[in-house]
């Protein structure tokens, strides 16, 4: 994609996010155009759905704060940001990565302020307490004194691991990086198929922590590939690879990174299940598209050959063409959010062909990225 589209793309996005400044609180997904909101103030999160998204609308105003300079929208992120930093100590989830990565770790990157630090790290550590060592994987759900969900982690899961990578590089314990490390080697040899697909859910003993086998939840079925697990994954060990240098970590990068692309329609709007059979008919996940096309940038630049570099950036390159072509609003100023046809969670019937919050966050940080590197 040349810089010209790129440059338009850009200046849609900031026109959108300039728009996010007028909408109270933080929105997670559209509803017939208009984003639906969520306050992380209230006590019970609700709607559920939502309340591992609110760190994407500051993430979306640091972006732009990123590429402008304009201390409005610093003040903007920062003034959201105060309004969830209770949930560093949130022990049910392991959305803390999602939470506190574009938030507040980025936000410290680009401003200093040391409270941001100091609240990531708490996450981290909050985080690092859902590790189980006999099997040696962060758990996906509940807090770690239920049984419930007590086995489980998720593909997601990889994507959270930038939370702890960060945080042992910025004066925590050393020990978030070695959890950090042994999460990807566990999710290397289960969620990871020979094929370089992905399941969605893993299942361990809790106990003992043997592997018992892949699942899914929000994908079409066990054996299928749910696209943005499949995307998380991509940009997960790209990232695990280029913090610990691990072959190993690069190359399954590559082989989740193949098979997304592998399995593009010729559009290049993923399917919200590779394996739907209503495909062509099943609705697409444009965040899929968004978040592969970052995991493809960041393969690009942990890769150890200029022309693997080329190969993923050129890859990354054609599905934000795409997204912006012929899955974004620009010809639809009636619609909220940046792109629309995502998928959230199909078999719920939740946010199915609408805008969501975080396809909006790493498509435009693709963007922000093709233009800057
Ligand atoms: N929990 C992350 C996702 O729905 O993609």
């Amino acid at each position: 994609m040349a810089k010209s589209p790129l440059a338009d793309a850009l200046a849609f996005c900031l026109r959108k996010i300039d728009r996010l400044k007028e909408v109270p609180d933080f929105p997670y997904a559209t509803r017939a155009g208009r984003w639906q909101t969520i306050r992380p103030d209230e006590t019970d999160y609700m709607p559920a759905h939502g309340s591992w998204t609110v760190g994407f609308t500051p993430g979306l105003f640091w972006l732009a704060y990123a590429v402008t300079g304009r201390d409005e929208y610093a003040r903007e992120a920062l003034q959201r940001c105060r309004r969830f930093s209770h949930r560093a100590g949130d022990r049910t989830t392991h959305d803390l990565g999602f939470i506190f990565y574009p938030s507040y770790v980025q936000g410290y990157q680009l401003t200093g302020e040391s409270w941001l630090c100091e609240v990531a790290l708490r996450a981290a550590h909050t985080l690092a307490g859902r590790f189980n060592e006999r099997g040696r994987f962060i758990r996906a759900w509940g807090s770690p004194d239920s049984r419930e969900h007590a086995g489980e982690t998720t593909i997601d899961a990889m994507m959270n691991l930038m939370l702890l990578f960060w945080a042992a590089e910025a004066g925590g314990d050393p020990e978030l990086a070695r959890i950090a490390t042994m999460h990807a080697e566990t999710s290397g040899r289960t969620l990871v198929r020979p094929d370089g697909s992905t399941y969605h859910v893993y299942v361990f003993d809790p106990q003992s922590g043997e592997p018992r086998g892949g699942h899914t939840h929000q994908g079409y079925a066990d054996a299928s590939t749910w696209s943005r697990g499949q995307a998380w994954g991509i940009y997960g060990f790209a990232r695990a690879a280029a913090k610990t240098g691990r072959a190993d970590f690069l190359e399954t990068a590559r082989r989740l990174a193949d098979y997304f692309l592998k399995r593009l329609p010729e559009d290049l709007i993923p399917f919200w299940d590779f394996d739907d059979p209503e495909i062509p008919g099943a609705p697409r996940d444009s965040s899929a598209g968004a978040i592969a096309a970052c995991g493809l940038l960041e393969l690009a630049a942990a890769e150890s050959s200029p022309t693997g570099t080329e190969r993923y950036r050129q890859a990354a390159a054609r599905v934000i063409e795409a997204l912006f072509t012929r899955a974004s609003s620009r010809a639809r100023p009636d619609q909220d959010g940046i792109l629309l046809h995502g998928t959230w969670h199909r078999k719920a019937g939740f946010a199915v062909d609408e805008s969501l919050v975080f396809g909006d966050y790493y498509f435009t940080e693709a963007v922000v990225r093709l233009l800057r590197d």
